[in-house]
């Protein structure tokens, strides 16, 4: 009888197909795992409430799950609340140059940076329109809902690499909800660094990383890479989506991406909005640093 491939290379070739996968196929493939009747009522459900209470409109159940990682509109809407919430303290805790100045002559300015599908943003639109909002995607057809359906910010596409089209110091505020988690390494700092070159000096940037709490997660080789303070990034092929992950221990951020500013919060496991990744809270230095050797 003939024998089909074992399953450890079936789970290899499975690998290899999604590293290699472009991103529309990744979200179509992580949208079918997590469908379920649940998922389905949910979004006919807050979809129609939305409608009667005048909300932004609901992005459809793929386009959800590739910023959520499940097609579930409760998880969507709460979440996106959450770790919009999670932003507004970090503002009240540390304060960034250049916010909360609204009606004396200043308009901050917020940058999303791979905003997706606006799970975030659209927080920002219902309770504080009067900021000048920004949010940027490398996937097109993310930044393109959102120009349609959440008109209070301006949203454009940026290339997988930096820069921005954006000039120095022109954000108030710049934050990065599970982006870092899913780019490969050689543009982890050259990202931090762009972030932090479009923050006006004493401007806060924050971001959210796999920190500890995912060891278990990872294979006996790779959890001794990341005890040692090194990055650990799985699919970097397929950087940008959600097949590639990346976990990073303290210690890297610490002193391999955090150059050019100061760590004023690691809070690991901080990030209620995706749990159960960690978050950092880092300043641009009011006069320029020198960047550290290394
Ligand atoms: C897991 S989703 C999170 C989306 C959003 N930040 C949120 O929390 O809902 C990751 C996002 O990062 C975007 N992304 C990945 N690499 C990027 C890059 N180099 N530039 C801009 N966006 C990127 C993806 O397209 C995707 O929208």
């Amino acid at each position: 009888m003939a024998r089909g491939p074992s399953r450890e290379r079936f789970a290899g070739i499975k690998r290899a197909l999604v590293a290699a996968a472009p991103k529309p196929a990744v979200d179509a493939y992580q949208t079918l795992r997590s469908l379920d009747a649940a998922a389905i009522r949910s979004w006919l459900d807050r979809r129609a409430e939305g409608k009667r209470a005048g909300d932004f409109p609901l992005p459809g159940l793929v386009r959800m799950t590739s910023v959520a990682g499940t097609a579930n509109a409760n998880w969507f809407l709460e979440g996106g609340q959450l770790a919009f919430r999670g932003l507004i303290e970090a503002l009240g805790a540390y304060g960034s140059e250049g916010m909360g100045r609204v009606g004396e002559g200043e308009r901050p300015s917020v940058l999303d940076f791979g905003c997706g599908c606006g799970r975030v943003a659209r927080y920002w639109g219902r309770e504080y329109p009067q900021i000048r909002f920004l949010g940027c995607d490398y996937d097109r057809n993310a930044v393109e809902w959102c120009t349609r359906n959440l008109p209070f910010g301006h949203f454009f596409v940026n290339r997988m690499d930096p820069p921005l089209n954006l000039d120095d110091e022109s954000i108030s505020f710049a934050y990065a909800l599970s982006v870092f988690t899913h780019l490969p390494e050689a543009l982890q700092r050259p990202w931090l660094d762009e972030l932090v070159r479009v923050v006006k000096p004493g401007a806060l940037v924050y971001f959210t990383t796999h920190g500890d709490a995912y060891l278990d997660q990872l294979s006996q080789e790779e959890r001794r890479t990341y005890l040692s303070g090194e990055l650990v990034v799985r699919r970097a092929t397929a950087g940008g989506t959600n097949a590639c992950g990346a976990y990073h221990p303290s210690a890297y951020v610490r002193h391999a991406m955090c150059r050019r500013v100061e760590v004023v919060a690691h809070l690991p496991e901080g990030a209620a909005g995706n749990p159960r990744q960690d978050v950092w809270i880092a300043r641009k230095p009011s006069s320029p640093a020198a960047p550290s050797a290394g």
